[in-house]
């Protein structure tokens, strides 16, 4: 199998470089190829040939998405649909990050991938379009739902914790917004297995469990040994400039038929700490 990663140089991407072993692997990142430009996005893609493209490229700061909606729009849908077109121009498969984002967090119970979209945000909206147009321009593409991602090749919410752990004697965290962190390895991996299962239709990949981001950071600072208090706050009391679900929790039944199950968010948080030290 060959494949090619656009958004190769973030933090799924690098994970992704890492984990594709026994496989025919081409990455790029925004320096190779703008996905805005539909003409480079084609000759990028004609010259690998790749049977799978997997595209982890996007502009994913959310409150970013909120004050810039146009860089978002061109990013994370009309990018994504250039890449859709010269897959199918190929003949390749196509598999798309997606996000949690695209539900409006009113649900009590995980949610399942046929479940309505209804995003709060710009970046939600983005991605919930862009979900829509490459499912109608190619049925057979997978689209993988993430959530809270995780992992040493970039900034990420531990990553912040701990910084910031290390400097206060005591941190405010939201305790009012849910869902699944998901370490970059574990995706990457399970992104490797869909595409060796010629995985279609729209999937959740996210590690097991769930909690709040107070949850996550009491966690991330007793996991590092470190002795910062961690206190419970709401989201009023911490405003954003975009607003995000409460309860974005993914279910994993979709990943049932391909074998794929992927450890807790603790389990992936313990190896993150560790990889992290080294
Ligand atoms: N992070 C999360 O919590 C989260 C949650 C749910 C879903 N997701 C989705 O998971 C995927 C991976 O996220 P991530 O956190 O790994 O992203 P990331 O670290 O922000 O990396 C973004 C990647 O996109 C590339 N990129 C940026 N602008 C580009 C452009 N105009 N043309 C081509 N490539 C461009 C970057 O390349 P350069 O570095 O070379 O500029 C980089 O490789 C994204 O689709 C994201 O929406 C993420």
């Amino acid at each position: 199998m060959k494949a090619l990663i656009v958004g190769a140089t973030g933090l799924l991407g690098k994970a992704l470089m890492r984990e594709w072993a026994r496989d025919e692997v081409v990455g790029l990142g925004s320096k190779e190829v703008d996905i805005r430009d539909a003409g480079k996005v084609q000759e990028v893609v004609e010259k690998a040939r790749p049977d799978w493209i997997a595209l982890a490229a996007a502009y994913t700061d959310v409150d970013g998405c909120e004050s810039n909606p146009d860089l978002a729009f061109a990013m994370n849908r009309d990018g994504p649909v250039n890449v859709a077109e010269a897959a199918k121009h190929v003949g390749a498969k196509l598999l798309f990050l997606s996000s949690d984002y695209v539900f409006d967090g009113k649900s009590t119970s995980p949610y399942e991938t046929q479940d309505v979209r209804n995003p709060l945000s710009v970046y939600g909206r983005s991605k919930a379009e862009a979900e829509i147009r490459l499912l109608e321009m190619l049925p057979e593409c997978c689209i993988a739902r993430t959530s809270w991602l995780f992992g040493v090749d970039g900034k990420c919410f531990p990553d912040t914790i701990l910084k910031l752990a290390m400097r206060q004697p005591a941190l405010d965290v939201v305790n009012d917004q849910r869902g699944c962190p998901t370490y970059s390895v574990d995706l990457a991996r399970a992104i490797i297995g869909l595409c060796r299962n010629q995985a279609s239709g729209i999937v959740h990949v996210t590690n097991a469990g769930n909690c709040s981001w107070f949850e996550f950071a009491r966690e991330i600072v007793k996991g590092a040994g470190l002795a910062t208090e961690v206190h419970p706050v709401s989201s009023q009391q911490m405003p954003r400039p975009a607003p995000r679900p409460a309860y974005s929790v993914l279910s994993p039944k979709s990943l049932q038929p391909y074998g794929i199950s992927l450890p807790t968010w603790q389990d992936g948080l313990r190896r993150y700490l560790e990889e992290r030290a080294s």
